[in-house]
């Protein structure tokens, strides 16, 4: 069996679970990590992430992992950064990652320009993944509307009590959670952040073979009526405690696309907020499709065997980034290579680790 040589950069809630596989995936051999805190320089992968010794040691250094031999990089940072992925792809690694791009060709054409020339450059591939975006968002509905002839609308609802979700900069600065509605109105984050939900949409839109005329995004959020204890820290009295994003797509064929985010910091009484919302679920995500056959698809993490349940199967996300690295390194013609390039990406843990 051919081994594929990878490196872990950034262990946070996403990287760590996906250094752990890493080092216990059959096909993988860890070849370095990449870590940003002085804490965590210089100490063993494995002791990172509670696995034996690796003997191979997480540093801080860009340049030495740059140059380290290896054919895959997991890029799992917050923030991420477009010239630190062409960078790794022109060193001739390969990329997947959970943070953008994964269907760039429409919202950010020169972007996917870059990240094509700096594959080409590298004889690499990139593959933006993860849980939603990157499955959720688009592989799965796609998937489901072969079951479908007409096809009125498509909607993509993630609900998320994140109580446990331990990433400051992501639950406040990509949620908004805990944010002041003046500070939220002015966080640059939630354009980047519809133009990240745009490219779910174009990526179902062209797999449907239908063109996109319009695009909308709304937000609206509940505030918290009493300081909420969360992973991330207290969401203070007054600040938003409940998130909802819609991000809409309208075609030509008449087939509207709709995604969906509701996040939220309290259990479904939502007894911690000014006001309640309709939500059937506290975490996971339902897929709907209506048409001349209604479907609905809901997909729920079992509390039982993922501690991170609410928060929106964080594990999953860098599960499958790794999960991704034979396909991604053996997909021919280097460039971007999303779900509707790519083969079925699938687990290849085998029932070996109990860890
Ligand atoms: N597609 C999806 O489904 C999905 C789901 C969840 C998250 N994400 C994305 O995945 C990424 C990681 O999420 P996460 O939950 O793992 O976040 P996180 O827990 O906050 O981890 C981010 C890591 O980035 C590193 N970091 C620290 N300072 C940095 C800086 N100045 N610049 C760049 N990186 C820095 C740190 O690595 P060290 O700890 O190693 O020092 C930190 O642990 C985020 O960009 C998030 O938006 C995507």
């Amino acid at each position: 069996m051919k081994k594929y040589r990878v490196i872990e950069w950034a262990t946070g809630v996403v990287g760590s679970a996906a250094l752990k596989r890493i080092i216990e995936h059959p096909q993988l051999e860890l070849a370095g990590v990449k870590v940003y805190s002085d804490e965590k320089d210089g100490r063993d992968a494995g002791e990172l992430v509670g696995l034996p010794a690796t003997g191979v040691a997480a540093t801080k250094d860009v340049d030495a992992i740059l140059a380290t031999d290896a054919d895959c990089v997991i890029y799992c940072p917050m923030p991420w950064s477009l010239d630190e992925m062409c960078r790794i792809l022109e060193s001739g690694k390969h990329v997947i990652t959970p943070c953008p791009y994964w269907f760039p060709y429409k919202q950010n054409p020169e972007v996917a320009a870059q990240i094509g020339k700096a594959c080409r450059a590298g004889g690499v591939n990139l593959h933006a993944s993860g849980c939603n975006p990157g499955g959720i968002a688009e592989r799965f509905p796609l998937t489901f509307t072969g079951w479908c002839n007409r096809i009125d609308r498509i909607t993509i609802t993630e609900y998320g009590d994140c109580r446990d979700y331990e990433s400051e900069p992501v639950i406040r600065e990509v949620m908004n959670l805990g944010k002041t509605p003046q500070a939220a109105k002015g966080n640059p984050v939630q354009a980047i952040l519809a133009n990240s939900w745009y490219e779910p949409l174009d990526m179902i839109a062209e797999g449907l073979g239908c063109e996109i005329i319009d695009y909308q995004s709304s937000n609206d959020y509940i505030l918290a009526n009493q300081d909420i204890e969360t992973a991330a820290g207290i969401i203070e009295k007054g600040t938003i405690a409940l998130n909802r994003n819609r991000h809409v797509a309208r075609t030509r064929e008449g087939t509207e696309i709709i995604e969906e985010q509701i996040w939220f910091m309290d259990d479904l009484e939502q007894n911690r907020l000014e006001s309640k919302l309709d939500i059937p679920r506290d975490s996971g995500w339902r897929i709907r499709i209506e048409g001349d056959v209604n479907l609905i698809f809901d997909v729920q993490v079992d509390a039982d065997t993922q501690k991170e349940r609410t928060t929106q199967g964080i594990q999953t996300t860098g599960f499958h980034c790794v999960n991704a690295v034979p396909l991604v390194c053996e997909s021919p013609d280097p460039g971007i290579k999303t779900y509707l390039d790519l083969e079925l990406i699938a687990g290849r843990m085998g029932t070996h680790s109990e860890r």
